[in-house]
C-alpha cells in the first residue's frame, strides 16, 4: 500500500487555526444557569465545605453575587432556599414571605436582567427532608401536587422568570401549568427536571441545601440509574403535560440519556452537572491528580457534545471567565 492509498486524518489536528475551525462543539457563556443557595438571615456568606467555591449566602449577598453573574455574562440563576424554619409540610417554601420568594423579588429588584429560576421541590423545607407530604412512610403523590402548586404559583407572583419543578411526583407538570395558567402566566415557561435520577452524585447538595432526607430515600420517586427507556416516557409525559424545556440529571454519567432525549424529542434540552460532578473535579484537583480547568472544559463540552442546549452547573462563573480568555 502506498501513502496516497489512506485519509490522514491527523492533517487537520496541526495548526491550531485548523483545529478551531474544524471543532464542532463550542461552549459559550449563554449555555449556562449557576445555582445558588439562599440563606435565611442577615451577612451570611457560608462555605459549603464539601463544594469549594460554593456558598450558602443570604439575601443581599445572593444579590451581589447576581451582579457578579450577570457582568460575567452569564445569562441566569437557579434558586435553592435553605428556610429558618423547616416543617412537615414545607411551608416557607410557599410562604409569600419565604425565604425563596423574598430572594426572587430582591433579585429582579436590583438585577432585572438576570434570568431567576425557581427550583421547586419541598425538600429543603420539610423537617422530614423528602420532596413531598409524608404519610406513613409514602410520599403521597397527590397531595403533594397541591403544595408543588402553591411553590410554583408563590415563585411566579415572587417575579421568577421560569419554573423549574425538581420534585419528580407523577402529573406535576400539569398541575403547576394549570395553576399558572388559571393567575395568568400563562406565558411563564416551565423547565422540567424531567429525567431525574436517584443518584449519590446528589451528596454534596444536601449539605449545601441542608435537604437530606430523614428517613429511607428518593428511589420511589427519582428514576433507577440503569433506565434509559424509562426517562423517555418520563419526558414524553412532561413534555405533553406542557413542560417548555427538558432536564436531564446528573448529566457527566447520563450523556447517553441526554442524547437520545435530544433525538427523540428534538426540545430545548437542559442538563444538570450535579453538586456530586463538581465536588469530584475540585477534590482531585485540590489533590494535585487532575488538571481542574482542564478537566471543566472537557466535562463541559461532553455534556454539549451529548446534546445538551444549556448546562446546570456549580462552574458557571469559572467557565464564564475561562471563556474571556480565549
Ligand atoms: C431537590 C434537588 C436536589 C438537587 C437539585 N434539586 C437534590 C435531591 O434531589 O436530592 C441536586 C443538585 C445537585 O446535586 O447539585 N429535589
Ligand atoms: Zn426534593
Amino acid at each position: 500500500m502506498s501513502n496516497l492509498d489512506f485519509r490522514r486524518l491527523r492533517r487537520l489536528r496541526y495548526n491550531p487555526i485548523v483545529r478551531d475551525m474544524v471543532r464542532e462543539t463550542h461552549l459559550n457563556k449563554s449555555d449556562f444557569i449557576y445555582p445558588l443557595f439562599s440563606a435565611h438571615g442577615e451577612n451570611i456568606k457560608k462555605p459549603v465545605s464539601s463544594m469549594p467555591g460554593v456558598y450558602q449566602m443570604s439575601i443581599e449577598n445572593i444579590v451581589e453575587e447576581c451582579k457578579e453573574v450577570r457582568d460575567l455574562g452569564i445569562p441566569g440563576v437557579i434558586l435553592f432556599g435553605i428556610p429558618e424554619a423547616k416543617d412537615e409540610v414545607g411551608s416557607d417554601a410557599y410562604a409569600e414571605e419565604g425565604i425563596i420568594q423574598r430572594t426572587i423579588r430582591a433579585i429582579k429588584k436590583e438585577v432585572s436582567d438576570l434570568l431567576v429560576i425557581g427550583d421547586v421541590c419541598m425538600c429543603e423545607y420539610t423537617s422530614h427532608g423528602h420532596c413531598g407530604v409524608v404519610h406513613g412512610d409514602d410520599i403521597v403523590n397527590d397531595e403533594t401536587l397541591v403544595l408543588l402548586s402553591k411553590i410554583a404559583l408563590t415563585q411566579a407572583e415572587a417575579g421568577a422568570d421560569i419554573i423549574a419543578p425538581s420534585d419528580m411526583m407523577d402529573g406535576r407538570i400539569a398541575a403547576i401549568r394549570q395553576t399558572l395558567d388559571n393567575h395568568k402566566y400563562k406565558n411563564l415557561p416551565i423547565m422540567s427536571y424531567s429525567a431525574k435520577y436517584a443518584s449519590a452524585y446528589y451528596g454534596p447538595f444536601r449539605d449545601a441545601a441542608e435537604g437530606a432526607p430523614k428517613f429511607g430515600d428518593r428511589k420511589s420517586h427519582q428514576m433507577d440509574i440503569a433506565n434509559v427507556n424509562e426517562a423517555i416516557r418520563e419526558v414524553e409525559e412532561d413534555i405533553a403535560e406542557g413542560a417548555d424545556i427538558v432536564m436531564v440529571k446528573p448529566a457527566g454519567a447520563y450523556l447517553d440519556v441526554i442524547r437520545r432525549v435530544k433525538d427523540e424529542f428534538a426540545m430545548p434540552t437542559a442538563a444538570y452537572q450535579v453538586s456530586g460532578e463538581y465536588s469530584m473535579i475540585k477534590a482531585g484537583a485540590q489533590l494535585g491528580w487532575i488538571d481542574e480547568e482542564k478537566i471543566m472544559v472537557e466535562s463541559l463540552t461532553a455534556i454539549k457534545r451529548a446534546g445538551a442546549d444549556m448546562i446546570l452547573t456549580y462552574f458557571a462563573k469559572d467557565i464564564a471567565r475561562y471563556l474571556d480568555k480565549q
